[in-house]
């Protein structure tokens, strides 16, 4: 990554130097953990096959349309999240702050279990992990202590904290050298890569003994589950986090497109290249729990019922306990641990740059400064909370709550904002469509502007009323309240201190009556 040639620069701002460009690192967001570890388990557990219905409404009718919109507000405002929102409306300036908390505190556990997967790359190696691997990852792992007596605790576990410092200096590196000669040639490298390590990950699983089974019981419907709000929820939110939108970051990212872009030509390419993706890994892993169900003479459901299918359990207990039992494992394990550093890495730097590109736009630092200050903060409070030995309770908790409300009430809050407040549904449509090949339709306008945020928010409403009756996920009371609820309160109220407090300058970039006037089509 030479710097051998001048940043691109448009009307004072940092652009992408290429659409290819802008389109891998778009795609390098959306492609994270969540596509790895959290929608196969997510999908099996909310009806297998039958869950691809709700996820596919979800993709078609949220994500896609939310991806627009934050792509229509980063490139037609050109700022970061507050800066793009405030151009649109003073009053919006503290829903971008909001994007930029939940942001910051999905990083934050994020760059976490990044760290753990560097260290699986090493047990890969010879399978260290045992026999045991649940108790191996609980235990000599995380030093998880038993929940019941210690839910809490600050005292590190030091390997842990030393990979996931090392993430943090890389993201920094990376994000100081700006848009282009950072993220852009750091993503040029690192999706190419994943894609190939994935296919020869996937491919290698559709030819283990039992396979088939897993694939049948992966995509066997069980309709009823649709009945179930839950279900619809759980389609949402993983579109959300997948896609990346709703929370600052296609917004940020589009901020830094040249003018004459194509919006939403490469937003289609970027959400059926995460699903694809996402699917592949749902074959990938039912494949390999097929392979392992086999073995043990049971059903992936029995099977799944100690070693767990979800999350962590899946990625960091199930698999272990896998890759031992096939030929090759060692190498399956050390390409499986990879490909999650790929993908959590480019996932990384697009959450980093929503709050990198934040404090540059506000507070006038420059690139390098702004990375090494929201760097180092942002690695305090990983290894803080998050490389303790209750690590991995607090990471459940926060992720829970400030995916299911967090996001959910940004993308209600952002759609409200730009259709009852600011009536600017009709201006960002024209904007999209003048640039773009893939014309939105007037309903476009209705579905972002109004149908959504009644849907999202009789959901979040739902969930919430659920998480106060009764808790989550087992942990103590104090805990989800200080850690999943506490997480929300401080995220907002951090976030009106941002906007209560005084830029350096507005920056250039926009001019609100030359817009007006392309729009009107009085200039060229
Ligand atoms: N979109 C990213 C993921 O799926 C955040 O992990």
């Amino acid at each position: 990554m030479a710097n051998n040639k001048q940043a691109p620069i448009e009307g004072g701002r940092q652009v992408w130097a290429s659409q290819t460009g802008f389109i891998l690192a778009a795609i390098g967001s959306a492609i994270g953990l969540g596509n790895i570890w959290r929608f196969p388990g997510v999908a099996y557990t909310n009806g297998g096959g039958a869950f691809l219905v709700p996820y596919l409404v979800a993709l078609l009718f949220a994500g896609i349309p939310i991806l627009f919109l934050d792509y229509a507000i980063g490139h037609r405002y050109r700022g970061s999240a507050p800066l793009a929102l405030r151009r649109m409306n003073k009053k919006f300036e503290w829903v971008g702050w909001w994007q930029v908390l939940i942001s910051f505190i999905i990083m934050i556990y994020y760059a976490v279990i990044i760290g753990w997967a560097i260290m699986f790359i090493y047990y890969s190696v010879g399978e260290q992990w045992g026999e045991d691997t649940p108790g191996f990852f609980a235990g000599s792992f995380l030093h998880l202590p038993d929940v019941e007596s210690q839910a809490f605790s600050l005292q590190p576990v030091w390997h842990i904290l030393i990979p996931v410092a090392i993430v943090w200096l890389a993201i920094i590196f990376i994000i100081s050298r700006g848009v282009s000669h950072g993220i852009e040639r750091a993503n040029k490298v690192f999706i190419p890569l994943l894609v190939v390590i994935f296919v020869i990950m996937v491919g290698r699983a559709l030819f283990l003994p039992g396979a088939l089974d897993g694939l049948n019981q992966f995509f066997t419907p069980n309709w009823g589950a649709l009945a179930d709000y839950k279900v619809w929820l759980a389609a949402f939110s993983q579109i959300f986090f997948s896609l990346s939108v709703a929370f600052g970051i296609m917004l940020t990212y589009a901020s830094y497109l040249p003018k004459n872009s194509n919006l939403t030509g490469t937003g289609l390419v970027a959400g059926f290249a995460n699903s694809s993706f996402e699917i592949l890994a749902g074959i990938g892993v039912f494949a390999t729990l097929g392979f392992m169900a086999a073995q043990q003479g049971m059903t992936i459901a029995e099977y799944g019922e100690n070693a767990g299918l979800t999350g962590v359990g899946l990625a960091f207990m199930t698999f272990p306990a896998i890759i031992s039992q096939m030929p090759g494992g060692s190498l399956f394990g050390v390409l499986f641990f990879a490909s999650l550093v790929l993908a959590g890495i480019t996932s990384l730097l697009s959450l980093m740059q929503v709050v990198t590109g934040a404090m540059e736009d506000k507070f006038g630092w420059s690139t390098a400064r702004s990375s090494w200050i929201v760097g180092i903060v942002s690695m305090l409070f990983s290894v803080l909370f998050f490389a303790a030995t209750t690590g991995l309770n607090i990471l459940d908790i926060v992720d829970n709550f400030i995916n299911n409300i967090g996001v959910v009430s940004s993308a209600v809050m952002m759609t409200l904002a730009v259709s009852l407040v600011a009536r600017n549904t009709g201006t960002l449509r024209r904007h999209l469509n003048k640039y773009s090949t893939v014309k939105m339709p007037k309903a476009w306008e209705w579905l972002v502007g109004y149908i959504l945020p009644i849907v999202l928010l009789f959901m979040m409403a739902t969930t919430a009323i659920d998480l106060v009756k009764n808790g989550y996920g087992g942990y103590p009371n104090w805990l989800v309240t200080v850690f999943g609820w506490g997480s929300i309160v401080l995220g907002l109220v951090v976030a009106a201190v941002f906007t209560a407090m005084k830029w350096k300058t507005i920056p250039d970039g926009f001019d609100a009556e030359l817009e007006h006037a392309l729009d009107e089509g009085q200039v060229k």
